[in-house]
């Protein structure tokens, strides 16, 4: 983690969100790390560090032992319930407040399946990758409510018995075309992406910050470390978000 935060990289930062009509925030599991939801590649506490994703994220470990999967992503669930949003999420709220009473916009694209940007006061544009509250029907698509994201048990379709699936996204298959939609049009209205907490190794959610880049949009990036998006990045503030995002509220 590098030291305090260099107040010119953050004036600069802060100088294209206030000339912004539209920005877009853009995260990963960065942005949920300070309220205790480990990151997917933190060496130290990373989810993958403690299991390997083909035992539990894929459709073939779901077809294999349906009862694991789905305790462990109801244990993620249970865990999500626990904590709360951080300042960081409360920033990119107040940020999106500031937005719409100046008539601009703010719209929210995570690669995030937890609930704390909405349960901060946003609202998102995009679950790319799904969300741990959204469980659905493996044979008839019906949502099954929220409630039962946190439910032990494999819980079954109340319409055709089904088996109840997470409602996350599991590699190999596509995002859900209603987000990826949402998504792309909000980075191609964007007068600004503002990136925070993601390493930007998982396609296609990286490409859209870096097609914005390529498009001329300027990019602003919080992460106490450089990713693989921090070259496209017009303004990279090495910091954590529950650091830098107040911050570029307070200039
Ligand atoms: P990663 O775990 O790959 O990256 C987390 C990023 O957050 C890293 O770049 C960290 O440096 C940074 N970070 C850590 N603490 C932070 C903090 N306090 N503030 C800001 N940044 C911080 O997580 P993602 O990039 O979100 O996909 O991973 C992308 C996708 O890979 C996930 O959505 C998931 C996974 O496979 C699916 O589940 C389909």
């Amino acid at each position: 983690m590098r030291d305090a935060l260099d107040s010119a990289l953050v004036e600069r930062a802060a100088a294209l969100l206030e000339a912004a009509g539209h920005v877009v925030v853009f995260t990963g599991a960065g942005m949920s790390a300070e309220s205790g939801v480990p990151t997917f590649r933190d060496a130290m506490t990373g989810l993958w560090s403690r299991f390997s994703p083909e035992d539990l994220a894929t459709p073939e470990a779901w077809e294999r032992d349906r009862e694991t999967v789905w305790r462990w992503y109801a244990g993620r669930a249970a865990a999500v319930r626990e904590v709360a949003p951080n300042d960081g999420h409360r920033a990119v709220a107040e940020l999106g407040d500031r937005l719409t009473s100046r008539g601009g916009a703010l719209s929210v694209v995570t690669q995030n399946v937890d609930d704390l940007h909405e349960r901060a006061g946003s609202e998102v544009a995009g679950h790319l990758h799904g969300s741990l509250f959204q469980p659905r029907c493996e044979v008839c698509d019906r949502p099954a409510g929220g409630e039962l994201s946190v439910a032990p048990d494999l819980p079954h379709c109340e319409l055709c018995d089904g088996p109840i699936r997470p409602g996350v996204v599991w590699f190999g298959e596509m995002l859900p075309a209603g987000a990826w939609r949402a998504a792309e049009q909000a980075f191609a209205a964007a007068d600004v992406v503002l990136i925070v907490g993601t390493s930007g190794l998982v396609y296609p959610a990286a490409s859209l910050p870096i097609e914005a880049a390529e498009r001329g949009t300027p990019i602003i990036e919080v992460n106490p470390e450089p990713s693989t998006l921090t070259p496209t990045t017009d303004c990279f503030l090495p910091a954590a978000a529950g650091t830098a995002l107040p911050a570029l509220l307070r200039v």
